[in-house]
């Protein structure tokens, strides 16, 4: 059997596979369908400082070939957090991941000094994709400067690991990824959803209360694998990549451009089994293809294929 244990920044997993952070609950409602110990770690849904009653209905739309999302973030705050959610999920074998956002750069900050003090939780992804109320609604992960700014003062604060979850509705995301690192980021995850929108035209009614939303799932595969692959290449510290990942080819993919772990989401809602299942299909193509740890096909893209494929 290939050896699938990676090392993700300073944490240990025993293979690349993660709940993508909304899709998945906290992690241990879907545990008898995908549990725990077959996966590398959960990541929680966005906690914030505050509860957050989420947008209004309809705020999920399906498309041809994905999710349209404005949820919104509803959450119940960092308070029921620590005091219901966390106790649960630190039962879990895996490594546990907290997703912190907040509307302000001071949000993020007192998330991760909060979140210091818990042992049980391993690190920390930083969701840029928040909207900024400080800088005019535009969220933190669409400005390089603002993204550094929160990176830099998070890091005073946590000596954590520290995923930058990247939007990929920027020009360069490179740029982004730079940034972060910069910052101090251990990591980066590439990428949150698509901005996208459907519509009814003989209601002339939108999909989403919102208008516009949050793209996910098969569809947003290619760009995905395009910004992650072009994080891979721009920073040294790790790339977590997300989108449309279905299948154990998908996981393969992404290490092939240089991720070092992946995460699973809008997959999830309609086989909330897969994630758990993934660890076994993805031996099983190492093991066909002659691979004996998963860690050979990171960022293997340019280098000669072995004699046994
Ligand atoms: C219903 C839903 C809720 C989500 N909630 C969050 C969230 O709370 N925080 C976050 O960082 N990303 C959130 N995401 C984004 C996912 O974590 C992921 O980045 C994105 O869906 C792309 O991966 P996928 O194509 O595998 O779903 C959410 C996605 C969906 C579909």
């Amino acid at each position: 059997m290939a050896d699938l244990a990676v090392r993700l920044a300073s944490l240990e997993l025993r293979n690349p596979l993660l709940s993508a952070s909304g899709t998945f609950g906290h992690g241990l409602e879907m545990q008898y369908l995908s549990p725990p110990e077959r996966l590398g770690g959960l990541v929680s849904k966005t906690v914030s400082l505050l509860p957050r009653p989420g947008n209004k209905n309809p705020r999920i739309f399906e498309t041809e070939a994905g999710f349209l999302n404005s949820i919104g973030l509803e959450n119940r705050g960092i308070e029921s957090y620590l005091a219901s959610t966390l106790p649960e999920v630190a039962t879990a074998d895996c490594v546990i991941f907290t997703n912190i956002g907040g509307e302000r750069e001071a949000d993020f900050v007192e998330l991760a000094r909060i979140l210091d003090e818990r042992d049980e939780v391993d690190a920390l992804e930083l969701n840029l994709s928040c909207p900024n109320v400080q800088g005019g609604k535009l969220p933190f992960g669409t400005d390089p400067k603002t993204a550094e700014s929160v990176l830099r003062e998070v890091r005073k604060v946590t000596k954590k690991p520290l995923f930058a979850k990247l939007s990929p509705n920027v020009t360069r995301i490179s740029d982004m990824a730079r940034a972060v690192e910069a910052g101090g980021a251990d990591g980066v995850t590439a990428v949150n959803t698509l901005l996208g929108m459907a519509v009814d035209w003989r209601k002339r009614a939108w999909r989403l209360a919102t208008k516009q939303g949050g793209y996910s799932g098969v569809g947003i595969k290619p760009v995905a694998l395009r910004c992650a692959w072009e994080c891979a290449q721009a920073v040294d510290i790790p790339v977590i990549g997300c989108g449309g990942i279905r299948s154990a080819e998908d996981v393969l993919e992404y290490l092939a451009v240089g991720c070092t772990a992946v995460q699973v989401g809008t997959a999830s809602f309609s086989d909330p089994a897969l994630l758990g299942r993934l660890a076994g299909e993805v031996s099983e193509l190492l093991d066909a293809a002659g691979i004996d740890s998963v860690c050979e096909l990171i960022d293997c893209m340019e280098r000669p294929l072995p004699a046994s494929v």
